[in-house]
């Protein structure tokens, strides 16, 4: 650029104003060109723009910003909007299915505070609303951004179509809201409203909407915002997200005052304080659910006091605090056509059931899930039966019973993979059970279990890579140059080397979708640790555990170091108890760790892997907090809260809680009959206190 200070002689002040600078008018010009379909630039000026971005980037890597435009590619502001990262993540719910599941959260909650049984524990019920949740921020009172959910952590900027809703107000009405605060609830449609949109879509030729649910998120999700205008959204609040001070010290308090600052509340919502009062309500608003106005599919229980709330947290990615009642599964009857397998990633062979298409709840299913073969004996189902299926909520659908027996001769099992004609044998473990499960022994040899494998590696939950979707993963697999995960940071290479022509050229692809795919893969070099590791497909580590190691140690290195420790020393070693002392891991996951590093060739696959990307250490979660970043471990009696929830509340402040003292701790927390650990950590120096003393460390004393 003309006339700008040469990289070189920046200061770092400098450095750091002009990147925010940068970012904000690239993002803009994004924005003109993407959204607005209106470019302010011309393309010399914005590829200046991030040419000085990258190289001021390059000299400075530590000012790198959050908010970088050399992180976003193109195809991502490409999809309209642009993004908007919550200030507080949108959960989700555990859900519950039987009037037992309920009796355990409610018990979990009473065993997590030590709530005796004459203490008093309210909750609220209200329905739980089958449309989309939506946060809005307003400052000052005046709404300053909607955001949808996304992926919990950043959502779509929502603003100018959410501004159309007369549901969702400007200005907040009344007094006594907190200066700033995120306001979250669920944007709907009702149901005659979606009818007489579906008759007019239809009329004028156009595609109509499967559901309810449906029509609203396409009607949210649009770029015109006169389209989402004369479409009939509504907006339920029932919760909320950051906010900069307390307004409320019950669930049914901030919900009565969301109703006074002008947003429509839910009225089937009530306060409850028994099991018995929460099945009541729920059968009372199951039986309510035909006549209401909107679809709901079940019934949400949260617990009322909003100190109780805090201090139960949150377990990954749902708060311990509530659980959405599902209502029962909505069932259909059609025609088993066959029974296909499938082979998953880790080799297990799936019995699918290919069914005449027919519309459960509003969505045609074509396909069930059988399980396992145990489960096709005991249904006694074959092909050409005709039989009764279920679908609940996002849940894969599955086959219930035989309505009636077709012609068709028995189905069998077969005893090879459909794959790669290895045997597929039900392993028996240690007590001599049988696996229901059936697996493909070939391992690395069965295209099918790598190809799930890698499907797995770039799909949203882990590397989340643009452009490479199953199609393209069998594409590149058949073709041999996409084997393994490291394969696909050397995919140019690859095809270079297979003596392929470019990508470019292949039939389907073309110079910009090319450019795309390697520049999205590009953008996935300095992926996040919980991504990474879920990316990895190792058994038992999962999204949900593969986020509460990445809490618990922040650095990749020193995560896999503990891994290697453990393989080495065994179960009871420093390591393995570095592992299953993290909030929320069991033995199962650190077994399946050191299992998987104990396998040479997944080693190699690592070491290839991480010779190509840079794994990016978790930010602790709370960094303004006295114990961030530091490690802590427990020991002896706790008399003021449960073990659970002391480490709950160490990892949400950005602590790490390990099992075992080592030079690594920096606070032993120790209590009545602490023994060798505490014995070892004065031996070392380490930092001891009460569990009074470090409440008061933590501010909650
Ligand atoms: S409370 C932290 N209340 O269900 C808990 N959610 O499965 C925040 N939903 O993403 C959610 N009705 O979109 C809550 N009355 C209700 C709800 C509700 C519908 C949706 C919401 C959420 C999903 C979780």
């Amino acid at each position: 650029m003309t006339g700008a200070t040469p990289v070189r002689a920046l200061t770092e002040a400098e450095a750091a104003a002009e990147l925010a600078r940068l970012a904000q008018a690239i993002a803009e010009a994004d924005a003109a060109y993407y959204q607005n379909d209106a470019p302010e630039l011309t393309d010399a000026d914005y590829d200046a723009l991030r040419q000085r971005n990258a190289e001021i980037e390059a000299a400075f890597p530590h000012l790198k910003r959050e908010d970088s435009p050399s992180l976003r590619v193109g195809a991502e502001a490409g999809d309209g909007f642009a993004k908007a990262r919550h200030g507080v993540p949108m959960l989700s719910l555990e859900n519950a299915f039987t009037d037992e599941d309920v009796a355990d959260f409610a018990n979990r909650i009473r065993r997590f505070l030590a709530l005796g049984e004459e203490t008093e524990l309210a909750f609220t019920a209200e329905p739980k609303i089958d449309g989309l949740s939506l946060s809005l921020t307003y400052e000052a009172g005046k709404l300053v951004r909607a955001a949808t959910r996304g992926d919990g952590q950043t959502g779509e900027d929502v603003t100018a179509n959410a501004r159309t809703l007369d549901d969702i107000p400007a200005k907040l009405a009344g007094k006594g809201w907190p200066d700033s605060i995120e306001i979250r609830g669920e944007i709907y449609m009702a149901k005659d409203d979606f009818a007489a949109l579906n008759a007019r879509e239809a009329a004028a030729g156009r595609k109509t909407f499967a559901n309810p649910r449906n029509a609203a998120a396409g009607s949210l999700r649009q770029l015109d915002t006169a389209i989402t205008k004369s479409r009939p959204l509504r907006f339920f609040a029932y919760a909320w997200g950051a906010v900069s001070a307390p307004f409320a010290e019950t669930q049914s308090g901030a919900v009565d005052a969301f109703g006074k600052w002008g947003f429509v509340t839910n009225p089937l919502m009530v306060r409850i304080l028994t099991v018995d009062e929460i099945l009541t309500v729920y059968r009372e608003i199951e039986a309510k659910r035909a006549g209401l106005p909107y679809d709901i599919d079940g019934v949400v229980y949260k617990v009322d006091r909003l100190d109780w709330q805090q201090r139960l947290g949150f377990v990954s990615r749902a708060p311990r605090w509530a659980i959405a009642h599902k209502f029962p599964a909505e069932k259909a009857t059609t025609t088993l056509l066959g029974i296909d397998i499938q082979v998953g990633r880790t080799g297990s062979l799936t019995p699918v059931a290919r069914l005449e298409p027919v519309t459960v709840g509003g969505v045609v299913v074509s396909n069930a899930t059988l399980h396992n073969e145990d489960e096709i004996g005991r249904l006694g189902v074959k092909p050409g039966d005709v039989v009764e299926i279920q679908r609940a909520g996002d849940v894969i659908p599955q086959v219930l019973r035989v309505v009636t027996a077709g012609e068709g001769a028995a189905w069998r099992m077969p005893e090879t993979c459909p794959a790669c004609g290895s045997a597929a044998v039900r392993e028996t473990d240690e007590a001599g059970e049988a696996d229901v499960r059936r697996r493909c022994t070939g391992g690395l040899i069965c295209p099918a279990q790598a190809v799930e494998r890698l499907k797995h590696f770039v799909s949203r939950k882990a590397l989340d890579i643009d452009g490479l979707g199953a199609r393209q993963i069998e594409l590149f697999f058949e073709k041999g140059v996409l084997r393994a995960p490291q394969d696909i940071f050397r995919l140019r290479t690859n095809i270079e080397a297979a003596g392929l022509p470019p990508l470019e050229d292949w039939d389907g692809f073309g110079a910009a979708s090319a450019k795309k795919l390697y520049g999205a893969i590009d953008a996935r070099r300095k992926p996040d640790f919980a991504r990474f590791l879920n990316g990895l497909g190792i058994r038992h580590v999962g999204q949900t555990t593969s986020g509460q190691f990445a809490r618990g140690f922040l650095s990749w290195q020193s995560f896999w170091d503990a891994v290697k420790r453990a393989a080495e020393g065994g179960p009871g070693s420093e390591g393995y108890l570095d592992l299953t002392g993290i909030d929320g891991i069991g033995e199962a996951a650190a077994n399946a760790l050191v299992q998987f590093e104990a396998e040479p060739h997944n080693r190699e696959m690592l070491d290839a892997l991480l010779a190509e990307i840079e794994v990016q250490d978790e930010t602790p979660a709370a960094s303004d907090s006295p114990v961030a970043g530091k490690t802590v471990v427990f020991t002896g009696t706790l008399e003021r809260m449960t073990r659970d929830e002391a480490k709950a509340r160490a990892s949400a402040l950005g602590a790490k809680v390990a099992g075992s003292v080592s030079a690594k701790t920096d606070i032993l927390v120790a209590g009545p009959g602490a023994g060798s650990k505490l014995t070892k950590a004065e031996g070392l120096g380490v930092r001891t206190m009460t569990e009074a003393e470090w409440l008061t460390l933590i501010g909650d004393a």
